[in-house]
């Protein structure tokens, strides 16, 4: 598994005892076809007024004309303003009873179009453009990066290069960490408006999320995650969502899943790992445990782990009967993979014929960069991108990488050049499709992308 060693997660901890001060704050929307960004909501929060350590370095900054994205945060956009949350009243919706609640989950999930291909939440790695380009190539819904909840609520500058969307950008789950169900909750309302389901984040195994005592380490406190969901499920108009990794015995998983649902929780991600089974690519998730969860809650469950081509989804999908699957790693490498598309890895070898799919990792950087320059991201996202999808490229000529990890200031000038530069020293490896197998790429997507 990937890290989680995030600088805005490291954030908390400084800002805990940092000097708060009171400011106006937004939350950024971008429009498709256009660069401006909208500013859909405003309140007053309590915010810190000096910028926070690690959001400044070079890789930090956002991708875009610094002075021209600060004028543009003067200029709101007045077109796009839905209520914000947290200046409509506030309400205890009371849960309806188990049945009707059970109802509602499933038919929300229906309403969404029942998605089946879904993007993992991944810290630095799961932000606007990269989601774009997955839903291109047949990702049919997509969790944001986790977003740590106190620093969410407390830091304008933390929300607006962290939380990005816009209006193509759904079915969307956006992920929180979160120890304190009323500061998770204030966190909730201000996305609410933008997302499908507000998830969280149960399964973070890192050490970071150890001090910070949220993620997996949940685990050891029960009664606080059932609090979590059920200040989320009393107060939101959008469904509860968790994501779970699996503890040591079954049954106490099959316990936690329950206790969950019963909270309100309306949808079940399941990482088929446990708290201590850290590295997805040396141990492979059990499917049954997650099948097993399936078969004792009412909710829909998706399924995560072991997600590395669409034979991975056809098989978990047939042995576990969930819902839908979740991939992180692998899509990293391939954000193509869901529509069909596979790396070599997974043709050599196989009894399967295949051909080259005449689409490579080089060409998806490019598509994923033009969409970057669409909708800024930090720099050091787009860094970590570069680095998965065109790592076995850099194994075949190291320099090329060498001189990228010599940029401390990155542009998109040096990265289209850097692809040219790979290219023109023959390096290509192709991706691959199963011979018969007719790519999913919606003309529609197709269109918008290229638009
Ligand atoms: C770079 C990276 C960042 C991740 N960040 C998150 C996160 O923010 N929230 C979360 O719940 N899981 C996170 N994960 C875990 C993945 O969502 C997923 O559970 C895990 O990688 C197993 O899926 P896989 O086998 O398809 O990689 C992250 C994984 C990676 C590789």
């Amino acid at each position: 598994m990937g890290s989680f060693g995030f600088s805005s997660a490291a954030l908390s901890l400084s800002l805990l005892n940092s000097p708060l001060s009171r400011t106006r704050t937004r939350i950024r929307i971008r429009t498709p076809n256009s660069r401006m960004a909208t500013t859909l909501t405003e309140t007053t929060v309590a915010h810190r007024s000096e910028p926070p350590p690690g959001l400044d370095g070079d890789d930090d900054l956002l991708c875009c004309d610094g002075q021209k994205r600060q004028r543009q945060e003067k200029e709101p956009d007045s077109t796009l303003k839905p209520s914000f949350c947290s200046e409509s009243p506030s309400r205890s919706l009371s849960l309806p009873a188990a049945e009707s609640r059970i109802e509602r989950a499933w038919a929300h999930w229906t309403r969404l179009g029942r998605p089946k291909l879904i993007v993992a939440p991944m810290v630095d790695n799961s932000e606007l453009p990269f989601r774009m380009l997955c839903r291109k190539y047949g990702a049919e819904a997509a969790y944001t990066p986790m977003l740590h909840s106190r620093i969410f609520t407390e830091t304008e500058k933390y929300r607006n290069q962290e939380f990005t969307t816009c209006e193509e950008d759904r079915p969307l789950f956006v992920q929180f960490c979160a120890n304190d169900p009323d500061i998770l909750l204030e966190a909730a309302r201000r996305v609410e408006p933008y997302c499908d389901y507000v998830d969280i984040n149960l399964g973070c195994p890192q050490r970071i999320a150890r001090r910070g005592n949220y993620g997996a380490f949940l685990m050891d406190n029960l009664p606080l995650v059932k609090s979590l969901v059920q200040k989320l499920a009393h107060n939101l108009e959008v469904p509860v969502s968790c994501k779970i990794r699996l503890f040591p015995n079954l049954q106490d998983t099959i316990n936690y899943a329950r206790m969950l649902e019963d909270a309100g929780c309306s949808l079940l991600a399941v990482h088929g790992r446990t708290r201590d089974e850290k590295d997805g690519k040396k141990i492979r998730a059990n499917w049954s445990s997650i099948k097993a969860v399936k078969d004792s809650v009412r909710i829909p469950v998706l399924a995560n782990g072991n997600i590395r081509h669409m034979d991975d989804v056809h098989s978990c999908l047939a042995e576990t009967g969930v819902e839908g699957v979740l991939s992180a790693e692998s899509l990293l490498e391939n954000p193509a993979l869901f529509a069909g598309f596979r790396t070599a890895e997974w043709v050599v070898g196989s009894e399967d014929s295949s051909k080259d799919a005449e689409l490579d990792q080089a060409d998806l950087l490019v598509e994923y960069l033009k969409l970057c320059e669409q909708y800024p991201v930090p720099w050091r996202m787009i860094r970590a991108h570069v680095h998965k999808m065109l790592g076995e490229w850099f194994r075949i000529q190291p320099q090329v990488r060498d001189d990228l990890n010599a940029q401390s200031k990155l542009t998109f000038e040096f990265l289209y050049g850097l692809v040219d530069r790979l290219r023109e020293l023959g390096v290509r490896i192709p991706l691959y499709q199963k011979d018969g197998h007719v790519a999913e790429v919606s003309a529609d997507s197709l269109a918008a992308s290229n638009s």
